[in-house]
């Protein structure tokens, strides 16, 4: 075992209560927004490209929910900082699951999930791969 779960707990407290990249971003590249229909909150992210239009530079984001899910959007928005699209795009539930260090339920899954499918499907829709209004975590 590495860290205690505690400690994750703690840092995940410390995100939601003080969220890191919080706001919206006026200059923004890619802006899309997301939200759990099993609870009705939502997360709206923000990305501003580096000039080679393929690297991120900066994320913030908005939102209002759960612990979970603005805790994980907040983390989010350092992780992706100076990441190319493409490895992004390539990122699954794991790497969420293991950004935030615990165990989650199903149900806590689709809140930690949400912020970056938020963000994969703004990209996809930056590249003209799908055309959708709003990201759900259906
Ligand atoms: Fe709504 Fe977590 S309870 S996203």
């Amino acid at each position: 075992m590495g860290l205690g779960a505690d400690m994750y707990r703690q840092q995940i407290l410390d995100h939601y209560k003080n969220p890191r990249n919080y706001g919206e971003l006026e200059d923004a590249d890619i802006e899309h927004v997301g939200e759990n229909p099993m609870c009705g909150d939502t997360i709206k992210m923000f990305v501003k490209l580096a000039d080679d239009g393929v690297t991120i530079e900066y994320v913030s984001f908005v939102g209002d929910g759960c612990a979970i899910s603005q805790a994980s959007a907040s983390m989010l928005s350092k992780e992706l900082q100076g990441r190319s699209l493409e490895s992004v795009e390539a990122m699954d539930r794991d790497d969420i699951v293991e950004m935030l260090g615990v165990e989650l339920s199903p149900m806590r899954i689709k809140c930690a999930v949400l912020a970056e499918k938020v963000v994969q499907d703004a990209i996809a829709i930056h590249n003209g791969e799908i055309e959708i209004d709003e990201t759900t975590t259906e």
